[in-house]
């Protein structure tokens, strides 16, 4: 398949592109568009064999289920069998945002969305070319990250095209998202809301409006609620070692960990921060990223993908990352490191 590639105004979608993106949505194709956390492979959300082309352009397990976008709440109402009071706190805090909710649906969501459960997973995402993309659509868009499954989540239109081409015919590029990271996904189907997964509206900030929430705590032997939380995700291709603590220390130990891996005749990567960045240059790894300020986790959050997806573009083997403090967004990127490093994490 010939796939076009847009550049597409970020604050004034151009309305001829929005109106192609629709039609093709419309006629059961998949478009990919930008979100102000990453950018979304879009089906139409009520029809079957529109969301079936989704797993398969992703090679995403079937098992795992996608969250249906809406551009405003009159069109999540059909989906939803019943808001809780906590829900209502969210949409009137948070919506339009980075933040997912997850509420019991209607017979109107096909099965294959939800994989089979009986809640919904549902946002009004806030970036312009997302909404007025819905607006034009007529109809819920069920999308998940637009990256092949398992690889970081793509935060660019280069990101998508690298994924992409060949598999879908419109990727409508608004260049780089703000957040860069997933949205957070909340439970408010039950009594206490449960955040089961970390992302762009911290934990800090949710509870401000709703009190104490629940985090869940995933172990190697539950049935995860959020399916995709039990995958090896946002992982890069070469090995990735993530270290926190002690700034010494975890310099110290990035020093050592760069000799030996350049006497495997390894290519190694450091992910780390401004703050640290001075003491790592001089140990001449083969790429140096800097993820931002330790003092400012959303600027981490939103270049964390890039890094990734370098350090794979520069064919490393191994990946040495910095871990921050997990305040705000913090949270969420530790998550994500801590995935992209399965077991390979370590507290110095
Ligand atoms: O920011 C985002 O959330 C982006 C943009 C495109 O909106 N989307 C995204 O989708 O990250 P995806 O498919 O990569 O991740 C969705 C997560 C998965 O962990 C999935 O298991 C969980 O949400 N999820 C979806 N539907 C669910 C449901 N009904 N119950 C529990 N978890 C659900
Ligand atoms: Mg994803």
């Amino acid at each position: 398949m010939q796939t076009k590639r847009s550049s597409i105004d970020r604050v004034h979608p151009e309305t001829e592109l929005i109106k192609e993106g629709a039609q093709l949505l419309a006629a059961g194709e998949l478009v990919a568009f930008p979100t102000e956390t990453v950018y979304g492979l879009g089906a139409n959300a009520l029809d079957v064999s529109a969301c079936a082309k989704i797993f398969e352009a992703k090679g995403r397990p079937q098992d795992n289920p996608l969250i249906v976008h809406v551009c405003n709440r009159s069109m999540a109402d059909p989906l939803v069998k019943h808001w809780t009071t906590a829900a209502e706190l969210c949409v009137q805090h948070f919506w339009p945002g980075p933040l997912t909710l997850i509420l019991p649906k209607t017979a109107l969501v096909p099965d294959i969305v939800t994989a089979g459960l009986a809640n919904v997973a549902i946002r009004i995402p806030s970036h312009p070319v997302a909404l007025r993309l819905i607006q034009a659509a007529g109809f819920p868009i069920a999308a998940p990250s637009a990256n092949l499954s398992g690889k970081p989540s793509p935060t660019s239109g280069g990101h998508v095209w690298r994924d992409m081409k060949g598999k879908i015919p419109l990727i409508l590029d608004a260049g780089v998202c703000q957040v860069g990271l997933e949205s957070t996904v909340l439970d408010v189907s039950g009594e206490i809301p449960t955040i089961l997964r970390p992302g762009g509206i911290s934990k800090e900030r949710l509870e401000t409006v709703l009190g104490e929430i629940q985090v869940d705590a995933l172990s190697d032997h539950q049935v995860p609620k959020a399916p995709g939380m039990k995958y090896r995700h946002y992982a890069p291709r070469g090995e990735l070692l993530l270290l926190s603590g002690i700034r010494e220390r975890v310099v110290q130990r990035m020093g050592q960990e760069i000799q030996r891996g350049h006497a495997r005749l390894k290519r190694v990567a450091v992910l780390c921060t401004i703050e640290s960045a001075p003491f790592l240059h001089n140990q001449l790894p083969d790429l140096l990223f800097v993820l931002g300020s330790k003092d400012r986790p959303e600027e981490v959050a939103s270049n964390l993908f890039e890094g990734l997806r370098l350090c794979d573009e520069r064919g490393m083997d191994l990946i040495l990352a910095e871990g921050i403090v997990e305040t705000g967004l913090g949270s969420a990127v530790m998550n994500r490191l801590e995935k992209a490093a399965g077991k390979r994490t370590k507290y110095i």
